[in-house]
């Protein structure tokens, strides 16, 4: 089911494993999302980045990356001016998990288990755009890449291999981290943030 047809190109191949995607109930909480959340960008693209899962935004628009911790990350690409059909963005995992709070969806991390019912299409997406690196946002990513728990504190701003096919991984905190620190500094640590994601751009040149 998810290897995607040999001899096409990654536009076509992306097509049909979205397709397939969308129908995905390995998880459990697929059930209460709206949609699978399939990644978007550059078929051809030199650098996939790899987020955790959508977010409530991401989950009712379709699409990764277009909700407060997206728009950083999309902020910090074009301030780095890394070109638009170098890029591709997707989530390890591809469906919202969230609990109520009062009328408020809040995001729950996925479980290393739930994260691994979703990693044949994570696999499967990189197979298709075999990019020349990885960069891992946050823990649910770097774990995802690397198949096992490796601390975004002690790998940030380093380029880790990947056993299964040696792609480079570059490790970054989490946008959302960002954000979550929410005080009158927060200029000034996206600055930071995006300084250390341009690391990333090696892979571009
Ligand atoms: N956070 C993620 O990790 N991915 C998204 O798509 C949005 C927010």
């Amino acid at each position: 089911l998810l290897q995607a047809p040999a001899g096409d190109g990654p536009t076509e191949r992306l097509a049909v494993l979205a397709r397939r995607a969308a129908g995905c109930e390995a998880c459990p909480f697929s059930a209460d999302a709206t949609q699978t959340v399939w990644g978007e960008g550059a078929a051809h693209a030199a650098l996939m980045l790899v987020g955790e899962q959508p977010g409530d935004q991401e989950d009712l628009a379709g699409r990764p990356f277009v909700g407060p911790a997206g728009q950083l990350l999309r902020r910090a690409i074009a301030q780095l001016g890394w070109p638009a059909d170098q890029i591709y963005l997707t989530n390890a995992v591809k469906h919202f998990k969230y609990e109520w709070r009062g009328k408020r969806r809040i995001h729950k991390t996925a479980a290393q288990r739930e994260a691994l019912a979703c990693a044949d299409w994570l696999e499967a997406e990189i197979d298709a755009v075999r990019p020349r690196a990885l960069v891992a946002l946050g823990r649910t990513a770097l774990t995802s890449l690397m198949g096992r728990p490796l601390s975004i504190e002690e790998h940030a701003g380093q380029w880790l291999r990947r056993r299964v096919d040696g792609l480079p991984v570059y490790v970054m905190p989490h946008p959302a981290a960002v954000l979550r620190a929410g005080d009158a500094d927060s200029g000034t640590r996206e600055a930071e943030w995006t300084r250390l994601l341009a690391g990333a751009g090696q892979a571009l040149r």
